[in-house]
């Protein structure tokens, strides 16, 4: 992709939520027709079909939202209701003037979420867990609102994933979580070009007991 624009290399640069809230607000605008355009960006798509695939259903919390579009999907394929959460209200704007979501809330992943404890019956996120984002602490906060037996489907950068230690932070999730599976997806589609296009992901498929 052109490297001018907001874009990925900007975004793996991140090293704060703070970045992150400043990156966003800049690149909200553009970000579908730029980036998700020029990247064949699928992850969220795959994400979606993911958490389908093993009998997700609403009402489900889909984390680092964005512009929305795992909510595309997730209507697509007849899941509601929808809520949204993103660091970023610039980008949640986005995703708000999609109608997709019921609820919209800004918060930061990273800390203690101001949302009802043991609620959600699923938790989805993609894009989020990479690279200069969000590690793998965060699903502890999650685990928090979601309600016992809520199916999570997060897609995690690989690169990260081994980087940020997400196999042990699972592995110690023993007990609190069951039925963990790891999807190996490409997150870009055949219509990307540069450093990033044949990144991959894998999507961590569990139940919270
Ligand atoms: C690459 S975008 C992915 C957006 C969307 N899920 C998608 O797949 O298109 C990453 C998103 O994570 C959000 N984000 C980054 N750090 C966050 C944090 N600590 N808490 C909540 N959201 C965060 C950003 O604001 C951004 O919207």
């Amino acid at each position: 992709m052109d490297e001018k624009k907001t874009g990925l290399k900007d975004a793996y640069a991140l090293e704060t939520p703070e970045d992150s809230r400043k990156l966003y607000a800049g690149w909200a605008g553009t970000y579908d027709d730029e980036f998700v355009a020029d990247m064949d960006y699928q992850l969220p798509f795959h994400t979606a079909d993911a958490f389908v695939a093993a009998g997700g259903n609403g009402h489900v919390l889909d984390v680092g939202a964005g512009t929305g579009l795992v909510a595309e999907r997730l209507v697509q394929r007849g899941i509601s209701p929808i809520d949204a959460t993103d660091i970023s209200p610039e980008m949640l704007d986005i995703a708000g003037g999609k109608k997709l979501y019921r609820k919209l809330f800004v918060s930061d992943v990273t800390q203690p979420m101001n949302a009802p404890t043991n609620t959600y019956k699923g938790i989805i996120s993609a894009g989020t867990f990479t690279v200069g984002h969000v590690g793998p602490e965060a699903i502890d906060n999650l685990l928090q609102i979601a309600a016992s037996g809520a199916l999570f489907a997060i897609a995690i950068n690989a690169a990260h994933y081994q980087a940020a230690g997400f196999d042990a932070k699972l592995a110690g999730l023993s007990g609190k979580i069951e039925g963990l599976i790891l999807v190996p997806v490409a997150i870009y589609g055949d219509g990307a070009d540069g450093a990033h296009a044949a990144d991959k992901g894998l999507i961590a498929v569990f139940r919270k007991v």
